[in-house]
């Protein structure tokens, strides 16, 4: 496909949406809030606050570069930048994780559709039956898979209508939706007696809780809730203009994300002390935690269908993200149209996503260090691949490419903010070199 016939964003606000949609997910509503939960509240908030300036705004900004200087999806960006050489496999490598990171982000998607609908019957009181009634959910077959196919689908449908007319359209139809859904939850949680406690536990830091897990699960919560470390800015970032404003936008998406992922704090955690359940619940935070909080708060079965609404689509506006990384390498790479690659890839990713669903039943036996299958599937996405992939695409930009040429591709359209030569010691040494330690410290440290 030539450079000039590629779909371009509709508007400038098209692409902050769409990336700023892409961003908010499942990363900012489920896994922050029971990331923080478990390390220490505010001292989490704080150290992933630092890795947002030294490592998610530069790879930000060089992300949405690449894409935008190659025109192309995340292979075709490194074929195109660095013909001849090796560094292609960074961009396979990102469309792999795009396979893995969908297949199971669908299945925790479905769960969350399905309990829009179970919210509408009202929720158990009690944690043990909110318990009860996660653990039925997950390990039944049959409504597992068909949420999760369900959602593959309403994925697979926005990707085929195009760039324009499906993934902008649909985010600029949601993403107000969705926060206007976020500020009511907000408001109802920060009205209940009893949640300041909660409001502190996010904003006092307890750095007791932290350890080298600590670390690990921080820079790999940095990827995942920015969508870095893959392509999929790569991708958005191919259908921008050259008047678009990179460093601008990359603070916009950044804050937007930031902000969603507090506010998801404020909106669960003073419930959730209000009514004395436990913040370091882990992933079950919002499965379980908070249908006992909907139980016996006033308005409950509204607050929780409006949430679980809030939460599928935030996940489906991220889901689209995912998917198009995959579509746009079949599409540019070999030629298919878009509907077929839609197709065809959603059809696989649903496939992959059923052994971690069979996990929950059949193949529970199947363990590894990290969990169950789905566990499992998570940690080499989120603690190995997309921590793996960012490292790569800072040692790119930064020895390989040259931190120049990102800067100068960033400044274009540059109007308030612009990017100086103080990326060049973060691409090239402080990102891949904290962000390779801390992994394969983790990875060992969750290994042995
Ligand atoms: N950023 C998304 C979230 O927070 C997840 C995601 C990761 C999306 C990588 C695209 C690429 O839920
Ligand atoms: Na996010």
């Amino acid at each position: 496909m030539e450079n000039n016939s590629r779909e371009q964003w509709g508007s400038k606000l098209g692409f902050v949406l769409a990336a700023a949609g892409s961003a908010v997910g499942l990363g900012n509503v489920w896994r922050f809030p029971f990331a923080t939960g478990e390390h220490g509240g505010a001292a989490f908030l704080f150290l992933y606050l630092i890795a947002v300036v030294l490592i998610g705004y530069p790879l930000m900004v060089t992300e949405i570069s690449l894409g935008r200087k190659s025109r192309k999806n995340p292979i075709g960006t490194y074929k195109n930048l660095a013909p001849d050489t090796p560094w292609w496999l960074v961009g396979g490598l990102g469309v792999i994780t795009g396979f893995v990171l969908l297949s199971y982000y669908s299945v925790i998607a479905g769960w969350s559709l399905s309990y829009i609908f179970r919210s509408l019957g009202g929720f158990p009181e009690g944690i043990d039956a909110a318990n009860i009634m996660f653990e039925t959910h997950i390990s039944g077959l049959l409504e597992p898979i068909l949420y999760h196919l369900i959602f593959m689908v309403i994925t697979v449908g926005v990707i085929s209508a195009g760039v324009v007319k499906g993934i902008q359209k649909v985010v600029e139809m949601l993403m107000p939706v969705l926060a206007i859904l976020l500020v009511a939850v907000v408001f109802r949680s920060v009205t209940l007696e009893g949640a300041r406690e909660g409001i502190s536990f996010l904003f006092r830091p307890d750095f007791s809780a932290v350890t080298a897990k600590t670390f690990l699960s921080v820079i790999g919560q940095s990827f995942f809730t920015l969508s870095l470390g893959m392509g999929a800015i790569i991708t958005y970032g191919s259908y921008l203009s050259n008047k678009d404003d990179i460093p601008t936008s990359s603070i916009q998406i950044i804050g937007a994300d930031t902000l969603l992922a507090i506010i998801s704090g404020l909106a669960i955690f003073p419930a959730v002390f209000a009514l004395g359940f436990d913040p370091g619940e882990g992933p079950g935070l919002v499965f379980v935690t908070l249908p006992a909080v909907f139980a016996e708060m006033p308005l409950g079965g509204i607050f929780g269908v409006l949430f679980f609404i809030l939460l599928t689509i935030a996940a489906l506006t991220s889901a689209i993200s995912l998917l198009e990384v995959v579509v746009a390498y079949v599409i540019d790479e070999k030629n298919w149209p878009r509907e077929k690659a839609a197709l065809t890839v959603g059809g696989v990713i649903f496939l992959i996503g059923l052994p971690p669903i069979l996990g929950y039943s059949v193949w529970s036996e199947a363990t590894t260090f990290a969990g169950n299958i789905l566990d499992t599937y998570d940690f080499i996405a989120n603690s190995v691949m997309l921590p793996l992939g960012g490292a790569l695409t800072s040692i790119f930009a930064g020895h390989a490419l040259g931190s120049k040429n990102i800067v100068e591709e960033a400044n274009k359209g540059a109007t308030s903010v612009k990017i100086g030569n103080w990326v060049a010691p973060l691409l090239r040494y402080v990102i891949p070199i904290s962000v390779l330690v801390v992994m394969l410290f983790g990875i060992y440290q969750t290994i042995t």
